[in-house]
C-alpha cells in the first residue's frame, strides 16, 4: 500500500472517530485500526460518561471530585476546561444518535460511581461504550470524506529520521509525514503519507497479567511517539479497577462496573466484613485507588485470592434492568449475583499517563496530535475519576481536530518518502520466544508497577524491561 490523505487517524475508538468526524470538514480522512473497527476499549466501557446535567450538581462539584481523586497531581486548569467543555461534547454524542437511559419523566437516569459526590453518570444500561461506538461508527460510515481501513497495523511514524536525518527529542522542526503500516492480511509494510496524524491508539492494559482491557490495548501509539522522539509523561500512573470478576485464566478479565457499587453493592471479605470502611469512610464508593489498595491489603492479610461484591442491597428488578450484561456474563459462568456475592479482584484498567499533549492534543512533533487514553493531558493526575475518560477523549478529539484543521502543515512531496526499510527486522523462527517475552513483561509489570508502587520497584522494573529489550 502507498496511500495519501490529509488526516490519518490511527485508532477507531471514541477519540479517533470523534476526531475523524470533525476533521472531515477540512479534508480527506483515513481511519485505520489494527483489527475490526469496533474492537476498542471504547466498546467495552460499562459505567458511562460523567457530565453535569442538572442541579444540585454543578461544574464546581465535578471539578472538586476530579481533583480529589487525582491525589494532588491534576492540572486544575485542564480539569476545568474538560469538565466545562465536556457538556457540549456529550450533547453532540446525543445529537449524533447516542441513546442514554432516561427515566419515565424524560430526564436522564444518572448513575453514581466511586469518588463522585453526585449522581452524574450518563449511561446506556451497562453497555455505554457499545452505544457510543455504534453511534460514532454509523456517523463515520455515512461521511463521504472518511474511509475506514481495518486490519492495518501502524508500525512507525515517518519523520526526518526515515530520510536519513538524525533526530532528537525536542528538536526544533521535527516533523511527521505519515506512518508506515503493516497490512496484517498480506504481511506487507506500506506507507500512508499524511499532513496530520492523530494517534488514538488507546491504553496498554495488556502489559499486565490481569486486565479489563481487550487484546488491542498494547500501547502501540505511545511507543511510536517515543520512538519518533516525542514526549511521554506519568507512565507509572496505572489505574487498577477494584472489581474485575475473579476468573483466573480469562483475558480480558470481565469488569463488574463501579455503577454496581453506586447502586448499593458492598465489598466484603470472606468473613462478610466491609473491610474498605476501615480505610476510608466512603467505603466501597471511595475513589478507585483507595478501594483497590484496600483490597490489596485485605488479600495480603488473608491470603485469599479474591474478595466478594455483595449485591443484596440492590433490588433484583433494578439489577436486571440496569446491569443486564453483567448479569448475563456472571450467570454464564455459574454465578448468580441476585442470590450470591460476585468474587472480584483488582485488574489493570486504565493508563493515566501517556503521550504528553498541550490543550489541543498537539504532541510537539509537527503534524502529530494525540487524543484519548494514549495521552497524558493533566486531567486525571495519579488516579482517574470514574467515567471521566470517555469525556476527556471526546473533548480532546474535538480540540485536536479544530486545531489541526486550522494549522495544517505545509504540503510535501509524498513520492519522496522512502519505502519501509526492513533492515534489522526478521520473521521470528520461534514464536514461543515472543510469547515468553510477553509473559515476562506482564509478570514484571504486575509485580513492580502494580497497585502499590515505590521508586525501588519502578527502578527494578526499568532494569528488567531493558534486559528484555536487549534480548529481542
Ligand atoms: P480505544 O477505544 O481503546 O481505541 C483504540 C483504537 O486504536 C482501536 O481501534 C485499536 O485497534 C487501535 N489501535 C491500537 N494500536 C494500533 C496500531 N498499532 N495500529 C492501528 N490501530 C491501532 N471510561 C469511562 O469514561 N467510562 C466507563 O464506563 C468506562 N468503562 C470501561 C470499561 C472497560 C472494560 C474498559 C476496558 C475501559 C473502560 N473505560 C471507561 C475506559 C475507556 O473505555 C477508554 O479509556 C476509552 O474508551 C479509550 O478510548 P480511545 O479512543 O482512546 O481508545
Ligand atoms: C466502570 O464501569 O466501573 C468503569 C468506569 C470507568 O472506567 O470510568
Amino acid at each position: 500500500m502507498r496511500a495519501k490523505t490529509d488526516f490519518l487517524v490511527i485508532g477507531s475508538g471514541i477519540a479517533g472517530l470523534g476526531f475523524a468526524l470533525k476533521a472531515a470538514e477540512a479534508g480527506k480522512v483515513m481511519v485505520m485500526t489494527k483489527v475490526r473497527s469496533d474492537e476498542t476499549n471504547t466498546k467495552y466501557a460499562q459505567g458511562g460518561i460523567a457530565a453535569v446535567t442538572y442541579s444540585p450538581d454543578s461544574i464546581e462539584k465535578h471539578i472538586a471530585d476530579t481533583l480529589d481523586a487525582g491525589a494532588g497531581c491534576c492540572d486544575e486548569r485542564i480539569v476545568r476546561m474538560v469538565i466545562t467543555e465536556g457538556i457540549e461534547r456529550v450533547n453532540e454524542l446525543i445529537a449524533w444518535g447516542a441513546r442514554f437511559d432516561r427515566k419515565n419523566d424524560g430526564t436522564f437516569d444518572l448513575a453514581r460511581e466511586g469518588g463522585h459526590t453526585e449522581s452524574r453518570i450518563l449511561h446506556a444500561r451497562d453497555s455505554t461504550g457499545a452505544e457510543i461506538e455504534r453511534t460514532l461508527l454509523e456517523q463515520v460510515e455515512q461521511h463521504p470524506n472518511i474511509t475506514v481501513y481495518q486490519h492495518l497495523f501502524a508500525v512507525d511514524l515517518i519523520t526526518q529520521h526515515h530520510f536519513g536525518v538524525e533526530v532528537s527529542r525536542g528538536m526544533p522542526g521535527l516533523r511527521c509525514y505519515g506512518a508506515y503500516v503493516l497490512d496484517t492480511n498480506t504481511g506487507e509494510v506500506g506507507l500512508v503519507a499524511s499532513r496530520v496524524v492523530l494517534i488514538a491508539t488507546g491504553g496498554a492494559g495488556q502489559l499486565y497479567r490481569v486486565t479489563t482491557n481487550p487484546l488491542i490495548a498494547t500501547g502501540d501509539g505511545i511507543a511510536m511517539v517515543d520512538r519518533a522522539q516525542g514526549h511521554l509523561a506519568d507512565m507509572e500512573f496505572i489505574q487498577f479497577h477494584p472489581t474485575a470478576l475473579y476468573k483466573p485464566g480469562h483475558n480480558p478479565a470481565f469488569l463488574i462496573s463501579e455503577a454496581v457499587r453506586g447502586a448499593g453493592a458492598v465489598l466484603r471479605n470472606r468473613e462478610g466484613h466491609d473491610f474498605v470502611l476501615e480505610e476510608d469512610q466512603r467505603g466501597s464508593l471511595a475513589p478507585r485507588d483507595i478501594v483497590a489498595r484496600a483490597i490489596d491489603h485485605e488479600l495480603s492479610r488473608s491470603g485469599a485470592e479474591c474478595v466478594y461484591l455483595d449485591c443484596s442491597a440492590i433490588r433484583p428488578e433494578t439489577f436486571t434492568t440496569h446491569f443486564p450484561a453483567i448479569l448475563s456474563r456472571c450467570r454464564s459462568l455459574g454465578i448468580d449475583p441476585l442470590h450470591e456475592p460476585i468474587p472480584v479482584a483488582p485488574a489493570a484498567h486504565y493508563l493515566c499517563g501517556g503521550i504528553g499533549v498541550d490543550d489541543n492534543g498537539y504532541t510537539g512533533i509537527e503534524g502529530v496530535y494525540a487524543a484519548g487514553e494514549c495521552t497524558r493531558t493533566g486531567l486525571h493526575g495519579a488516579n482517574r475519576l470514574a467515567s471521566n475518560s470517555l469525556l476527556e477523549a471526546a473533548v480532546y478529539a474535538h480540540r485536536a481536530a479544530e486545531h489541526a484543521s486550522a494549522h495544517l502543515p505545509s504540503p510535501f512531496d509524498s513520492d519522496s518518502i522512502p519505502v519501509w526499510n526492513s533492515q534489522g527486522t526478521r520473521i521470528p523462527r520461534e514464536q514461543i520466544l515472543i510469547s515468553q517475552t510477553r509473559r515476562e513483561l506482564q509478570s514484571l509489570m504486575s509485580a513492580y508497577v502494580g497497585i502499590v508502587r515505590s521508586d525501588d520497584r519502578l527502578r527494578r522494573a526499568n532494569e528488567r524491561v531493558r534486559m528484555l529489550l536487549s534480548e529481542t
